[in-house]
């Protein structure tokens, strides 16, 4: 029962102090209701305005691709590292600890495989199965200029009003297909589309020609794929200049997870994203952190003996 009784008037107005209206830190998104931006804050730092996403999604077309093997052995590890994870439900439930207070950007869509055609994807969650997740965003595909241009639209633009009833925020992957062009007009054109659809972040990868005007051309937040697996420097400098150029971080799977060392990987990526580490420092960090856990392997392996 609530309690009548001692209720104290209260007298600490702060009269003369105004009430404070912090605008939202991140890029077109002030408009934005409380439940989305706070999804967001949990997305990206509010402190850096940056995310490091940790892309393990790529089974839901590919298959158990080189690193994903075994989730539970090859992921696991890096999540204290991450931002963010981005996975597929299925990865989600069978393989990451519920207990994990990392906020998910959950994979909603599939429907082709690698033997097919990749813009042939539908909408492949439910958003009550996203809620259920407690996913802290959504996410599909567009493939601008491919043969399912449209139906791939159809699906962001499904996510997007489906997740604005809920409150959570959808991230529009500009996908490539085999084929298809990778230059600022083409990235230029897909991101511009995702935001002007509502999306409320989007990924695109980056290019060495423009990337600043594609993010300056982009409303919202960018974030950029990390692509093929590349070596480890050059991987840390497409970073760096990502987020000099305007990008807000990075969804980045096979360059960490097929990584020498993972776990160095993904901490020099972060340094890199969050505190503006120069690519060849952060190499350093990352030979340094790979030689620790190296020599700690080593130790076990003895002791086990
Ligand atoms: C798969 C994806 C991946 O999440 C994305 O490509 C990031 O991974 P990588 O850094 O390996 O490119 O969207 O479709």
């Amino acid at each position: 029962m609530a309690d009548k009784d001692d209720i104290k008037t209260g007298k600490d107005f702060g009269l003369g102090i105004r009430q404070k209206n912090k605008a939202f830190f991140l890029k077109g998104s002030g408009a934005l209701d409380w439940g989305m931006q706070n999804r967001l804050a949990r997305i990206f730092n509010p402190k850096s305005g940056r995310t490091v996403m940790l892309a393990f999604d790529h089974g839901y077309f590919q298959g158990p691709a080189s690193g994903l093997e075994r989730i539970d052995l090859s992921i696991a590890p890096l999540i204290p590292y991450a931002d963010v994870l981005m996975c597929t439900r299925g990865v989600l439930r069978a393989c990451v600890s519920s207990e994990t207070n990392k906020p998910v950007v959950l994979r909603c869509s599939g429907g082709q495989s690698i033997l097919s055609e990749l813009s042939n994807e539908t909408v492949a969650v439910d958003i009550d199965d996203a809620i259920r997740l407690n996913a802290a965003a959504i996410t599909t595909q567009i493939y601008i200029g491919a043969p399912y241009e449209h139906q791939s639209i159809k699906n962001l633009i499904k996510l997007i009003d489906t997740g604005n009833r809920y409150g959570i925020p959808t991230l529009a992957v500009t996908g490539v297909g085999a084929d298809m062009k990778r230059d600022a007009r083409y990235f230029g054109l897909a991101t511009r589309i995702a935001a002007e659809l509502g999306a409320h972040y989007v990924k695109s990868y980056f290019v060495e020609e423009g990337f600043e005007q594609i993010t300056a051309g982009c409303p919202v937040p960018i974030v950029i794929a990390g692509g093929k697996k590349l070596p480890e420097l050059d991987a840390l400098t497409m970073a760096y200049k990502a987020v000099d150029q305007g990008a807000a971080g990075v969804d980045m799977g096979r360059n960490i997870f097929q990584s020498d060392c993972p776990v160095a990987m993904i901490q020099a990526v972060s340094a890199v994203v969050h505190k503006g580490e120069k690519p060849k420092k952060a190499l350093d960090m990352y030979n340094t952190l790979k030689a620790r856990i190296e020599a700690k392997g080593k130790g076990k392996r003895k002791r086990k003996k």
